[in-house]
């Protein structure tokens, strides 16, 4: 069986006013009535196919996770909380230690929504032989434009059926390059997520990333476990790892990575654009949830969880409420809630 391993950091400040670094945005439900935290971990709920989760996230957010995976019915004997965020290469070094080396995982961001499911499991499933010759294997996503805020892979040569070897990792490329990328075709979005043998990471951070496998096994030998309760690694030395993402410090480098493309309705939700653009939408084309009403207006995206908003005669608008917060911006502009967020952090 698969064991998955779902990643639960994230600081939350493209989602504001809704989502915040006490609640990001996987432990908010943003579209049905499931947090996207839940929806993750109901994908690979399958009893006959995954093993229960391995779930890494901060301290600060126990309670939620483990309050939010028991409301749908996930018990989670393997919880490790991070004594600080130190980015995806020590998190998932140290899901792979408690795992075990012949454990093979699939490793999936906590905040990401995926319309088919069934597509992405029959993606998990052409990759599995393959992570038995010590193939990492990466899913791709074919690109919609030229987006700036994701990786993306260069497809090589096929080595089996839907599956190529990944030639190069881009990390989140600039307007021109992303565009290019575009055109010229054969390049995927990396969705960060990712098929491995744990014996195969950890080999490869020992090659690439030695520093992260030395800090994240020190903290796990020194790791405190009350009971049935969470691993805690060790601070002192899950601090000496180098912050570093799981694309810089493997991806980029190794050996044996290859890439799945998958037609399953992805989107990591990075902005309230992306939200707009997932839906549902109505006839005027404005998504509208919560105590919202739209008159004459188009192409808006209207959400309150607090006081009723209207909106009359505007179109490509945003228009997010909470009880404390009202966020207005034009549509396109959703990247720059982040700014907004900094912003505000240094005015408090
Ligand atoms: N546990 C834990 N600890 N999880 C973390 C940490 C950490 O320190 N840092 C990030 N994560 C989780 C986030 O919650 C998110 O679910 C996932 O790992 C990816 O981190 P992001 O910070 O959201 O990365 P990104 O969106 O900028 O870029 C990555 O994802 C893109 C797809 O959404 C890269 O892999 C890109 O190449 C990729 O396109
Ligand atoms: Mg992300």
């Amino acid at each position: 069986r698969i064991t998955p391993v779902i990643l639960s950091g994230g600081s939350g400040s493209r989602l504001w006013p809704l989502s915040s670094a006490a609640r990001p945005k996987q432990f908010l439900a943003l579209s049905g009535g499931m947090t996207m935290l839940q929806r993750t971990a109901l994908r690979t709920g399958d009893g006959a196919r995954f093993a229960d989760p391995i779930l890494v996230g901060g301290a600060a957010h126990a309670e939620a996770i483990i309050s939010q995976l028991a409301a749908v019915g996930i018990a989670t004997p393997r919880l490790i909380l991070e004594p600080v965020a130190r980015n995806t290469a020590p998190a998932i070094a140290l899901a792979a230690l408690a795992a075990g080396e012949d454990a093979v995982l699939l490793v999936m961001p906590s905040d990401h929504l995926i319309g088919d499911e069934a597509a992405f499991l029959k993606g998990v499933e052409a990759a599995l032989p393959f992570t038995r010759e010590g193939w990492i294997v990466t899913f791709g996503i074919v690109p919609s434009h030229g987006e700036t805020g994701y990786g993306y892979v260069a497809r090589g040569a096929e080595i089996g059926r839907g599956i190529f070897r990944a030639d190069r990792f881009v990390e989140k490329p600039n307007g021109e390059t992303a565009q290019r990328f575009y055109d010229e075709g054969g390049w995927l979005w990396n969705g960060g997520i990712f098929l491995f043998r744990a014996s195969d990471l950890l080999a490869a951070l020992a090659t690439h990333a030695p520093a992260v496998l030395e800090a994240a096994a020190a903290a796990m030998a020194a790791a405190r476990r009350d009971e049935d309760g969470p691993i805690l690694p060790q601070a002192e030395a899950f601090q000496r790892s180098p912050s570093i993402s799981i694309d810089h410090a493997v991806m980029e480098k190794a050996d044996r990575v290859a890439t799945v493309p998958v037609e399953m309705d992805w989107s990591d939700i990075g902005s309230w654009d992306a939200l707009h653009n997932i839906g549902p939408r109505d006839e005027a084309g404005n998504v509208a949830t919560g105590h919202v009403l739209a008159i004459d207006s188009r192409d808006c995206l209207l959400r309150s969880d607090g006081p009723r908003v209207v909106a009359v005669g505007v179109h490509d608008l945003i228009v997010i409420a909470t009880k404390e917060n009202i966020l207005v911006l034009p549509r396109g502009e959703g990247q720059r809630v982040k700014d907004v967020v900094e912003m505000l952090r240094l005015r408090d």
